[in-house]
């Protein structure tokens, strides 16, 4: 951490939604706290209580919040609660992190161009409804493929669809296990997110049509 740099240095306010153990929302709090991403992480959504990563934003001073869709009518009413919250603090980017739930339209078009998401493939392959966790490799390593990776991508209202920002690339072991090369697609989105989100924040992401033109 460089000395005396607070989470707070920036009007870049990033909210990050996650449902599991955030270790994508950690290697974003080292890249702000690194000064390597000039924003200010200000509140992490879960929509499970259990998350690991409400606790990984505690420790950092983030605000935490628990926002169950079981209080609510439909999801509908639980998008539009998540809009007040991001109103109310003024978010310029939403980053999602292992956020299992379907984003509804209604957030897509409010922060349309302000969402980003990791996919751990190389999209367009292995992505879509149910492709998320171990079925992403277990999917990549029973159709042979020889490479995996993450993929950073805009959101928009399909599934793993929008604009594709930024992808690393990993080799598939012969004996791999969807555990092992869930571990190495893991290390390379640690880099990939900061990355796209450097990207997103210092204003370099053009997006033309279904390309993200990265400014120089
Ligand atoms: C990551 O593999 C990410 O690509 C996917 O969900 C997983 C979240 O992991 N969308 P973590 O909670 O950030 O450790």
């Amino acid at each position: 951490m460089v000395p005396g740099r607070e989470l707070e240095l920036s009007n870049n306010k990033i909210a990050v939604f996650t449902s599991g153990k955030g270790s994508n929302l950690q290697a974003l709090i080292d890249a702000v706290q690194a000064g390597y991403i000039n924003a200010n992480i200000r509140v992490v959504v879960s929509n499970r209580k259990e998350s690991f990563a409400l606790e990984r934003a505690k420790k950092h001073k983030i605000e935490a919040l628990y926002v169950t869709p079981v209080d609510c009518r439909d999801s509908k009413e639980y998008f539009t609660k998540l809009i007040k919250f991001m109103e109310e603090r003024e978010i310029d980017l939403i980053c999602l992190a292992g956020f299992l739930l379907m984003i509804q339209p209604e957030l897509v078009r409010k922060y349309k161009g302000r969402i980003l998401n990791i996919h751990p493939a190389l999209l367009p392959s292995f992505g879509g409804k149910g492709m998320y966790g171990h079925h992403v490799h277990e999917a990549v390593i029973k159709s042979g493929a020889k490479y995996s990776g993450c993929t950073v991508h805009f959101v928009d209202e399909e599934y793993d669809h929008g604009q594709i920002v930024l992808q690393r690339v990993v080799p598939v072991h012969d004996d791999d296990t969807p555990d092992t090369l869930a571990e190495r697609v893991l290390k390379e989105e640690h880099k990939a997110y900061p990355d796209a989100v450097k990207l997103f924040v210092e204003g370099k992401l053009e997006i033309k049509d279904r390309k993200v033109i990265i400014k120089t």
